[in-house]
């Protein structure tokens, strides 16, 4: 098991890289915040897969930019060293590490006459967890791009956990012509169904019981899809009110880019299930595709 090679600043970031642009092998990216677990080690395999010989690089920089006043900037773990042991596990090459300077030399504060650019997301950033998280995407934006430009990898491998992000990107790359392959992995699950998340590790133990509630909610509506959009919803309500410990954010079935439905979806129309609720002081969110029938499915 080789260490990978951990590069703080860009220099040394381009420097590692400059084998792989001059041979044109292929370059996988991994953006993390770092704390990474089993769901974050099957991006790196999906990410070793598609780079072949070339180099995976994973990120590890906890952005400032998307944390709110007030969110958990402060108490987002940090965990450099056993992330390092994950990554040579799963044979990634290259950890970007840097500081937050070295991503922001002016300061992530951007001030209203002099400050930086940043990436405004379109207007599906505003739905979802932007409701409660206005500033959170332009953030995550900004920071993607920003690795983007620096590492010019072919494929980036995002965690479809974060399924609004994953959107959001294609989104970007497409709109801003960035040219990179944006994989979605599919989410990693406990085995009572809880997705894994850097911040499950905030839960005691009766708040981690009543976080089944979210997966439970929506395998209740992906249960009820065949019956329609209204059956679903239905569905997925019932369970939440007999689940308690847990404050609903948000509970919404989509399509598959985050576009709203209409109110009487075509039979076979494709969707994806989302969840946001507090559990104690933490915010987890969840989601799962679906394919909606029609309540005349019942009977028939
Ligand atoms: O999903 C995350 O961990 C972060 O939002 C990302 C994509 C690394 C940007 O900071």
């Amino acid at each position: 098991m080789t260490r990978p090679q951990v590069l703080t600043t860009r220099a040394a970031l381009q420097e590692a890289l400059a084998p792989a642009r001059r041979s044109g092998a292929k370059v996988a990216l991994v953006p993390t915040m770092g704390a990474l677990h089993a769901g974050h080690a099957s991006l790196l395999r999906e990410a070793r897969a598609r780079a072949g010989a070339g180099p995976v690089v994973v990120s590890v920089f906890v952005n400032p930019l998307q944390f709110a006043p007030g969110e958990d900037l402060d108490r987002y773990p940090r965990t450099l060293e056993a992330d390092l042991e994950v990554c040579a596990a799963e044979g990634a090459d290259l950890v970007f590490a840097p500081s937050v300077a070295e991503v922001y030399p002016g300061g992530p504060d951007p001030d209203p006459v002099t400050g930086m650019t940043t990436v405004v997301p379109g207007p599906l950033a505003e739905r979802l967890e932007g409701r409660t998280r206005p500033t959170h995407f332009r953030g995550v934006l900004t920071v993607v791009a920003k690795l983007l430009g620096l590492v010019r990898p072919d494929v980036a491998v995002f965690g479809e956990k974060d399924y609004q992000q994953l959107v959001l990107v294609r989104r970007m790359v497409l709109d801003l012509c960035l040219g990179v392959d944006v994989v979605g992995a599919p989410t990693v699950r406990e085995p009572d169904g809880l997705a894994l998340s850097s911040r499950n590790r905030f839960l005691d133990a009766e708040q981690r019981e009543a976080a089944t509630a979210l997966p439970r909610t929506l395998h209740a509506a992906v249960g009820e899809a065949p019956y329609g959009l209204r059956a679903a919803l239905d569905a997925a309500r019932a369970e939440l009110r007999a689940s308690p410990g847990v404050d609903l954010d948000y509970l919404e079935i989509a399509g598959p880019d985050l576009e709203p439905l209409p109110e009487d979806p075509a039979a076979g129309t494709p969707c994806r299930v989302l969840i946001a609720a507090r559990v104690g002081s933490t915010r987890l969110i969840d989601n799962l595709p679906a394919v909606l029938g029609t309540p005349s499915e019942r009977s028939g």
